[in-house]
Formats: structure tokens, sequence, C-alpha cells
């Protein structure tokens, strides 16, 4: 029997129990109290930024927003924002949404150009706007109008990232592929890259935000759109369960809405890090393109998944193991938390 069908006949499995190199479950789910943060393996800045917020008094929508700029901005991470790897044409799209559990109120934006800071944009959409998603020149210019400045988004680092890649894709076209150098090395690093920022906190009220933001996949066919700004898929907040955020491929969390299926399932009484290793056995169960597996059956990808619940419990999983696992801050500090997953790497 293939492990994908093993997998999938151990649905009713009890948790916790080993599967081969199937792992299931990691350690107990830590606690923490509110104010609590939450976010991705390179969200350590976020979560220390956001908990800051909160603990002097700041909304806990600005917490999480105010934490993913610090990335947005930084051009040393090439998954989100300023420095985020581009398109196939050269052309950083980046996208990004909001959501707010006391009202229950979303806003997003997708395939922004030039705007650095597409959370904040995503902010406005939500707060100034009757919508929740705007989108390519539309949404710049809703950035622009609210006082933003556009700006050329590719580094020279990403730029000669791209043109590497752009050599190397087709031996038989006139672009001339040149000696390897450090660009090369990045480029297989980065080059099937869906990295991605994501940030969930909840504040001494019990009030939740969530927000997810990035430059999508790199060398993406222009006007592709991710999970990151759909409302379900990448990220979900309510305010009566908790909230749920991903990174990896957009895709499968756009097939299984994947964010809204985890507050779901918290919903019904599962432990964040249950319920996110949930969803990594439906997106298993829902991925049935050759292309997307590999010859035994297990998914050739990965997603990864973060949640706390209203009794300030955190949890994530994936499908692949982590080795950096997620970001949590609360009163004791910032700190990493291991993710359950479905395969070791
Ligand atoms: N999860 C980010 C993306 O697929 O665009």
């Amino acid at each position: 029997m293939k492990r994908r069908d093993f997998l999938k006949t151990s649905l009713t499995a009890s948790l916790g129990v080993s599967l081969g190199s199937a792992s299931l479950l990691k350690a107990a789910t830590p606690s923490a109290e509110y104010p609590l943060a939450i976010a991705s393996g390179n969200g350590e800045v976020a979560v220390k930024k956001a908990l800051e917020i909160l603990q002097s008094g700041g909304k806990v929508m600005d917490a999480v927003v105010e934490g993913v700029k610090i990335v947005e901005d930084d051009p040393e991470d090439l998954t989100v924002g300023y420095g985020g790897l581009p398109n196939e044409d050269g052309v950083v799209q980046l996208d990004a949404a909001v959501m707010y559990g006391p009202t229950h109120k979303a806003g997003a934006v997708a395939c922004i150009e030039g705007i650095r800071n597409p959370a904040k944009v995503a902010q406005l959409v939500m707060d100034r706007t009757d919508h929740v998603l705007l989108v390519g020149k539309g949404a710049q210019e809703f950035a622009l109008a609210h006082g933003f400045k556009t700006e050329n988004l590719l580094t020279e680092k990403t730029r000669k990232i791209w043109l590497k890649w752009k050599e190397k894709l087709n031996p038989r076209d006139n672009w001339r592929e040149v000696a390897d150098d450090e660009y090369s090395l990045l480029l297989d690093q980065y080059k099937d890259s869906y990295g991605t920022i994501h940030c969930s906190a909840i504040d001494t009220n019990g009030d939740i935000a969530s927000v997810t933001t990035t430059s999508g996949r790199s060398f993406k066919i222009p006007g592709r759109v991710g999970d990151s700004p759909i409302i379900g898929a990448g990220l979900y907040a309510d305010n009566e369960v908790g909230a749920a955020g991903s990174t990896g491929r957009g895709e499968a969390n756009l097939n299984n809405l994947s964010c809204f299926l985890i507050v779901e399932f918290m919903r019904m009484g599962k432990s964040p890090q249950e319920a996110c290793m949930e969803v990594c056995k439906r997106i298993l169960s829902h991925t049935r393109l050759p292309h997307l597996l590999k010859d035994n059956g297990d998914l050739d990808f990965n997603v990864e998944f973060y949640a706390f619940n209203k009794k300030g419990e955190v949890g994530g999983a994936a499908v692949y193991e982590s080795s950096t696992g997620f970001w949590m801050a609360d009163a004791k500090g910032a700190r990493k938390v291991e993710m359950a997953y479905l395969y070791k790497r």
C-alpha cells in the first residue's frame, strides 16, 4: 500500500500514533495567557513588536500589522514586501490580508505593485471601504489616495536572482547562461519559494486580529494570486474561537479554504495543533494531480499552519517537518514552538 493510501486509511487513527516516518503530533500544545502573538518561522521580530504594542495598550490590529511591517521593510526577507522575489517578468506583485475578530470584517489587496507595505493597505481597505478585496491597479491607486508612495520593490539582489532564473529557464532561447555564482545558490534556494509571513494576536480583552502578507510564489505568472489575500485560505479569525494562518503552497489553501477549516475544527473542540494537523490530512486526501505527488504518493509540496484558540492554547502543523518551527510571544517572552508534521524531511 502506498504511504498516501496508508495515511488516508489512518485518518480515523487516534492522534499521537506514530505512522512510520509520518509522525502526527509533537509535544503537548503549549498554553499561553493573553496578550499573545504567534507568527510563522520568519516572524520573530513580528511577535516581539506585536506583543510590545499590546503590552503598552495598543490595538490588536495595529500590533499585527506593525509586526509584519518590519519584515515587509526588510530587504533580506526575499518572500515579503520590499525585496520580495518578483514574477516571471521581474515585477514584484504583493498580496496581503487582515481580519479583525470583533467585527468579523476583513480587508485585502492582491497583485499590488510598487507599495512595500500591503498589509497596511489591507488594513485601510478594511477600515476605510465597504469592500474586502482590491486588486492590481485599483489597489495601488487606493494606496496612493491614502498617501503611500510607489517605489521599485526589486532590490539588486532579487534582480540578479531573477535574471539568473531567466537565463537558466530555456537553453534554446537567446538568454545566455553565465557561470554559476552566489546568485545561482540563492536561485536554488528560492526557485520554488512560497515564502510568506503570518501573524495573529489576541489582546487582554480577548479580541483577535490576523494578518498574512507575501510576495507569493517566486517567478509566478503575472497576475497569479495566492492564498494570502483570500479570507479563509491564508488566514482566518473568529473572536469566539481563535485564529489561524498559513505559509507555503497557496494553491493548496485556495482549494481547501484551510484556515477557515482550522478555525471550524477548533470550534468543534480540537486543539490548535490537532486542527492544523487535520487540515494537512485534508490536503493530502484532496490532492490527486500527479505533478503534486511523489512516486510513493506523498505530497510534493509544503504548507505550514499556525493557530491559537480562545483558551490561549497555541499549535501548528506542516506537511513536512519544520526545521524552524514557529514563533509565539506572551508575558513569558518570545519563543519557538515545534510543529506537528505529516512527513519527516
Ligand atoms: N502562501 C503564499 C502564496 O502561495 O502565495
